[in-house]
């Protein structure tokens, strides 16, 4: 019987509500360089072309709505704790705002928001909904120019990291959604998670690259897989080995 469930998301959740995946052909990395976007680096050779892509970005959010699979982890984040002793946690690689668009609650995003701004001098992050440049003022110190995309680039430190770890470090079920498993440190929660005792599933179009770190998987698209496996775990309190369509 299982008590307290984290669930890792990564981009192929939201690949069905028209958000593009990082790595496949035509995936974001296919378009932009990783070091011209996605590291710090790269924001200080270019400041106006790293704001643009990430205004682009945010802008692009506001018609997207989540999926069958972001709307069933809802549900099991509110109804799991109502028959067992134990929470469902969401931590997100993902920087779009479905899970919160899907109404989930305390969604830790790993990676940064879009929908948030950092302030490199006085390092206060806040939610934003416009578009960021190099004159954009802090709202909290006032000062000008000092203003990045919330988002936690290559080489960077992740988000609530210690957070993550006491989740997987007790919980009895994991569950990695529509993440490729190749970047660390998200893709060795799988491996920690059941050296902890939890269950592992994966739910992904293909095995991930740490599949062998998983107890089993369900392959198939996020919002078939998701929902299906939802449903049975909270009518029977266990986990469904073969998909269902
Ligand atoms: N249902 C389930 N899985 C899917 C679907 C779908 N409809 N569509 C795609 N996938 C799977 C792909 O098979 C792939 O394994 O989702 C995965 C997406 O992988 P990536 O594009 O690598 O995304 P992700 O794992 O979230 O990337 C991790 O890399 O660039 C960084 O910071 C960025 O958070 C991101 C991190
Ligand atoms: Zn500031």
């Amino acid at each position: 019987m299982f008590d307290n469930i984290v669930i890792l998301t990564g981009a192929g959740i939201s690949a069905e509500s028209g958000i593009p995946v990082f790595r496949s052909e035509t995936g974001l990395w296919e378009q932009e360089r990783v070091e011209d976007v996605a590291t710090y680096d790269g924001f200080v050779r270019d400041k106006k072309k790293v704001h643009d892509f990430y205004n682009k970005m945010r802008l692009s959010l506001a018609d997207k709505q989540p999926n069958a699979a972001h709307l069933a982890l809802t549900r099991l984040q509110k109804e799991w704790p109502k028959t067992h002793a134990g929470k469902v946690s969401i931590v997100t690689q993902n920087i779009d705002n479905l899970h919160e668009k899907a109404l989930s609650e305390q969604v830790i995003h790993m990676h940064g928001e879009l929908m948030s701004i950092l302030c490199e001098k006085c390092h206060a992050s806040y939610a934003f909904a416009g578009e960021s440049s190099v004159d954009t003022v802090c709202e909290n110190c006032n000062s000008r120019g000092h203003m990045r995309p919330d988002i936690v680039w290559f080489g960077e430190m992740p988000y609530f990291m210690d957070e993550i770890e006491q989740l997987l470090s007790k919980c009895s079920l994991f569950m990695s959604i529509g993440t490729s498993g190749v970047v660390y440190p998200a893709a060795g929660f799988s491996q920690y998670a059941r050296s902890q005792g939890a269950t592992c599933i994966e739910f992904n179009l293909e095995q991930s690259a740490v599949v062998s770190n998983f107890d089993w998987g369900l392959y198939g698209k996020a919002s078939e897989t998701v929902p299906a496996f939802v449903d049975h775990l909270l009518k029977t309190g266990e986990a469904l080995k073969e998909p269902k369509s």
